[in-house]
Formats: C-alpha cells, structure tokens, sequence
C-alpha cells in the first residue's frame, strides 16, 4: 500500500483519480486552509508521498516526521522554493513540480491583465466611478499610456515569459527585449526579440515583467539601484515570488516616484502585504498599484491541470517510470 498525504483539498479531480488507484491509501487535509505546521508534521507520518502545495514549508523537520519510507514530494506548483531540494536529494527523494500550458497561460494572462489595468488605470477608474466622482467627459480625466510601440522587458525568458511575448507582440506591437542566463535564439527569431544586460533592459522597458524562480541568485534581483534604473514612466510587474523584488525599495521608489507603477501577485513576507512594520499598508494605499492575491495561475483550467500532472509523475513514480516533471 502507497500511502499518501495531501495537504489541502485543490479544485480539479485529480485527488478523486488518486483515491480510486488500487494500491493507494489517500488521506487529505480537509480544512480548507493551509495547513499549520504542527499538523503537517503529525499528519505526514507514515507517508510514502507527499502531495505538497507551495504554502507547506518541507524541509528535513517535515522530511524526518514522515519517515524512511518517505519517497516523494509532488509539489502542486510550479516554484518549488518551498522544499529544501538538498536535503530531498541527500535523502534520495524524488521531488516533481507541476508546470503546464495551462498555468502558463494564465500566468501570462494574468500579468497582460495588470499591464493594461496599470496602462488605462483600470482600478483607479473603476474606484472613481463607483465613488460617484464621474461628473461628465473630460479630456484630461484619468489619463493613462497607450502600448503600442512600447517596449517590454522581460526578465526570464522561460515558458511564462515567452507566452507574454507572443501575445504582446502578435497583438499589440510591442516591443520585446529581454534578459536571461542564456540566449534564446528561438525567442529571439519569433518576437525580434533583443537580449539585454539587466541594466540596459531596466533602462529601455516602460514595462518591466518578471518571470524568473526564486533563488539565491534571484532573491531582491530588483533592488534599489535596479528601481533607479528605470524609466520614472515604467511599470514593474511581478508575478513570480515575492522575494525577488526588495519589497521595501520597491515602496520608496513608487514613493519617490522613480517609476509609474507595479502588478504584484506576491510578495515578500506572503500572505503579509507589507513586509516592513515602518511601511504597513503603504502598498494598499498606493493607487497606481495594483495587488492580487497570488492567483495569476488560479484558472478552473490550470489548476486541474497542475493536478493531473502531479497524478501523472505520482503513477509514473509507482510504476517505475521516468517523472516527467523531475526536480530531483
Ligand atoms: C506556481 O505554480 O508556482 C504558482 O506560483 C502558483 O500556482
């Protein structure tokens, strides 16, 4: 019998799938929030695989309250900055995430959504007219920028970063260039795409999108001398951990008014808004920044997906197959 733990229920019929496997014995975290620590640890005993959400923090702690038959960590995300990888690996657990066109799309979707909720000031709009402010057409009222011939840096020019690029660029005539470990010629050919130095792409774009996992080589990639960088009439949009912005510098610079404007989906100290104490609710009362909930991958779509595909590695994984989405 394959035991395994699921840490929270998630939309799609995934876990259902699981639960009819003959062999397996599925126990699932019923609550619907995230799991606290202390029940993580109990429920893992035993667990033969760990069907882990991003929010679960498994390290060796969790890793040693399940025990020696621990095999598997199916991570359902695609980030996986949430596991201590070494550790799985000195331990010879397999470790999967669960990308799919589906989240990447979404991802990508989510992100044009804040680019054009930014551009035309979407929400500030919206909270103006609900205000009963509009008092009749105005040529300067709520003037935002237009996209077109503008030039998007994108930083990451993974899957996420490509799926933005197609859309902006097939749709709306922007520009792309963009910085990343290595060049991307395919990339490059599709969007007439420019490889930059992060400096001079954060000099050039009057959007500057984020698309890179979180690291130690990533962690406040975008810092103060980053910010001042770029173009004072420039968006930074962030939809992949929050840790990869200076959260705090980021704040000075809308502030200071060293940029126009931010998307963010995450943040540093997540759930926590504002991670400084001395800058609480700053963001939130900033109206040229728009904030989500970390829910650019939250389509019906994209989370079955994400689903299946940690079902996917799961019976590969019991059937001696190779793992289609291995980490470790
Ligand atoms: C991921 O997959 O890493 C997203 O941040 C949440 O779906």
């Amino acid at each position: 019998m394959t035991k395994i733990f699921v840490t929270r229920q998630f939309p799609g019929t995934a876990i259902e799938k699981l639960s009819k496997q003959k062999g397996f014995e599925v126990s699932v975290y019923k609550k619907d929030q995230i799991i606290p620590r202390k029940e993580l640890l109990k429920r893992v005993k035993g667990a033969d695989i760990i069907l882990s959400l991003l929010t679960d923090r498994i390290d060796a702690q969790v890793m040693d309250a399940a025990g020696d038959q621990l095999k598997m960590i199916a991570n359902y995300a695609v980030g996986f900055d949430n596991i201590d990888i070494e550790e799985a690996k000195r331990r010879k657990i397999r470790v999967i995430n669960t990308p799919c066109d589906q989240s990447t799309e979404s991802v990508a979707e989510h992100a044009i959504a804040m680019i054009f909720g930014l551009a035309h000031r979407l929400i500030e709009a919206d909270n103006f007219t609900r205000a009963k402010k509009y008092k009749g057409w105005d040529p300067g009222l709520m003037l935002g920028s237009g996209l077109s011939g503008k030039t998007i840096g994108v930083i990451g020019a993974g899957r996420i970063g490509y799926s933005i690029s197609k859309r902006l660029y097939d749709g709306f005539g922007v520009k792309i260039i963009y910085n990343d470990i290595k060049r991307n010629t395919k990339y490059e050919k599709d969007f007439k795409a420019k490889l930059r130095t992060k400096t001079q792409l954060l000099k050039e774009a009057d959007i500057v999108t984020l698309h890179v996992p979180l690291l130690k080589a990533t962690h406040h990639l975008i810092s103060t001398k980053e910010l001042k960088a770029m173009k004072k009439t420039a968006f930074l949009i962030n939809t992949s951990r929050g840790p990869v912005v200076d959260e705090t510098e980021l704040i000075k610079a809308l502030k200071n008014g060293d940029i126009a404007g931010a998307g963010l989906d995450v943040y540093e100290c997540e759930p926590k808004i504002d991670c400084n104490p001395r800058d609480k609710f700053e963001l939130r009362k900033m109206p040229n920044v728009i904030l989500t909930p970390h829910t650019a991958s939250a389509t019906i779509e994209a989370r079955d997906a994400m689903g299946q595909i940690a079902l996917k590695n799961i019976l590969a994984f019991t059937n001696n197959k190779r793992l289609p989405n291995k980490i470790a």
